[in-house]
């Protein structure tokens, strides 16, 4: 029973798995290896916000250009361009070295916010972001220091972590960071032969009876992440 305080990812087959949506003010991780949908399914996140919900979005990047991403996007259907027109989606990208000034604007970020009524926030990657601090010291603070901007700004963020998959399966995200988000949502990926399968499985969701099952997804073009909640996890029958 989600009741109607989550924030609901709208990807389909996602919410069912999390009690209708992410809890509002909450700090979600979602971590992968290289390609395996993070950005998109972020994307996702924030363009159904706008489209269903009329919710504002803010992406802020640490490795795509805006042209590149807008691109890119439309190939799933989703025109960004039309939803920042409508006041809906602002995007902001900072390179990697800019974390200083990242932090220099908080302030003006803080005013976008509040100014633009954002409602959902992706950071993409937290590992761009922490890939700067020379010492696991500084880096979980500034990760801490961003936490708790997004936490008083009282949105309800996604944020984009590389991963790696351990020798036993699980999904571990760089530097540690999944341990300090509210949720942990991992896409896994395994190769059979000659073929890439993907997984989505949330590992963690504080305050929520979360499915604990992986699930199979797919990036679809036209559409984008997409999820099999039927199916089997790289299931054998149909292999070659
Ligand atoms: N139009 C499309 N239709 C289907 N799949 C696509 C399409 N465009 C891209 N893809 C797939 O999506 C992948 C990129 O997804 P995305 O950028 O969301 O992954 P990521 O996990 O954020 O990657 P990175 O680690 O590089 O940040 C591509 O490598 C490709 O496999
Ligand atoms: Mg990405």
């Amino acid at each position: 029973m989600g009741g109607n305080d989550r924030v609901q990812t709208g990807v389909e087959g996602f919410d069912a798995m999390i009690e209708g949506g992410f809890e509002q003010n909450s700090i979600m991780m979602i971590g992968a290896e290289a390609g395996a949908g993070k950005s998109t399914f972020a994307l996702q996140y924030l363009y159904n916000g706008a489209v269903l919900h009329k919710d504002a979005g803010l992406y802020i990047t640490f490795e795509e250009n805006k042209g590149q991403v807008y691109k890119h996007m439309k190939r799933f259907g989703w025109d960004l361009e039309k939803i920042e027109k409508d006041g809906l989606f602002h995007f902001m990208q900072y390179m990697p070295h800019e974390v200083d000034k990242f932090f220099k604007d908080g302030t003006i970020i803080e005013d976008i916010v509040k100014e633009k009524n954002i409602k959902r926030v992706v950071i993409d990657s937290v590992t761009s972001f922490a890939l700067l601090f020379e010492n696991e010291y500084k880096r979980r603070l500034s990760i801490l220091q961003l936490f708790s901007a997004l936490k008083k700004w009282k949105v309800t963020s996604l944020i984009t972590s590389e991963g790696e998959t351990t020798n036993t399966g699980d999904m571990k995200a760089k530097f540690g960071v999944e341990f300090l988000a509210d949720g942990f949502i991992a896409i896994h990926s395994i190769r059979r032969k000659e073929v890439r399968d993907f997984a989505i499985e949330v590992v963690k969701m504080r305050g929520t009876n979360h499915v604990r099952k992986m699930v199979p997804l797919k990036m679809i073009d036209g559409k984008g992440v997409v999820l099999y909640p039927n199916q089997p996890v790289f299931g054998t029958a149909t292999s070659f």
